[in-house]
């Protein structure tokens, strides 16, 4: 047990997928993983450990933005010895090309300020996925017939944005989209040995002003857990 994880020691795999939204979490494992249980309830933050494929798989909640995934991956991490975190979640378009629905893979992401901040001062950190996690997830998306966008995305602080300045200076640097999680689990990632990626689906778009449905955006949840799973146990 940790502060805000209370599965015991060995409950968590190796493995971990992190979606923003506690439910989804729920919703994911108990449609893709074999015998899913409870790990985690702390705070409504369920986490669950099953397997797929025989693989040890653990579906945790991160919450919404970089503080509080920071405390879920450190103690993940730290604590549990998890190695592979994916982030599965929604971001919203900065570029025309970039379609409602599209998957994105980031391959950095940038931030004006993430937790670690403080750590590293005058320094311009440069988050970024890693490598073997990256190229087993696109290979993944391509091998279900989605050609995903690989770039750069942005992690803000800010849902409601009183910066917009910022964003389009984000699109004018060929930012694909806008999140709120990655740079930390990128971040956390590195410094511990990890590895780390997110994989998400475009559910708004700044440019266009459009949104998914929710029974669009279910359809494209799904996808993106498999594709994260498929890129964690490739072959
Ligand atoms: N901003 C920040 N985070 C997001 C967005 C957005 O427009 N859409 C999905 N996650």
């Amino acid at each position: 047990m940790t502060i805000h994880i209370g599965a015991a020691p060995g409950d968590i795999a190796p493995t971990v997928l992190m979606p923003g939204d506690p439910r989804r979490a729920k919703w994911a494992a108990e449609t893709f993983l074999d015998s899913p249980r409870l790990v985690n309830e702390v705070r409504g933050m369920l986490g669950y450990t099953g397997t797929w494929r025989g693989n040890p798989v653990t579906i945790h909640g991160s919450g919404m933005g970089m503080p509080s995934l920071s405390i879920y991956a450190n103690e993940l991490i730290r604590d549990y010895g998890a190695t592979t975190l994916i982030r599965i979640g929604s971001c919203g378009a900065m570029q025309e090309r970039v379609a409602l629905r599209d998957v994105i893979v980031a391959m950095t992401a940038t931030t004006l300020s993430t937790p670690s901040r403080g750590i590293f001062r005058d320094l311009n950190y440069a988050p970024c996925a890693d490598w073997s996690l990256l190229r087993a997830a696109v290979a993944a998306a391509e091998a279900r017939g989605v050609t995903p966008h690989v770039g750069g995305i942005y992690s803000s602080d800010v849902f409601y944005d009183e910066r917009p300045d910022l964003n389009e200076i984000m699109t004018r640097h060929g930012i694909l989209a806008v999140e709120m999680e990655a740079a930390e689990l990128y971040t956390v990632a590195a410094r511990h040995g990890a590895r780390a990626l997110a994989v998400l689906t475009v559910s708004d778009h700044l440019i266009s002003g459009g949104n998914l449905t929710s029974g669009e955006r279910e359809t494209s949840f799904g996808e993106m857990v498999e594709i994260a799973l498929e890129a964690a146990f490739p072959g």
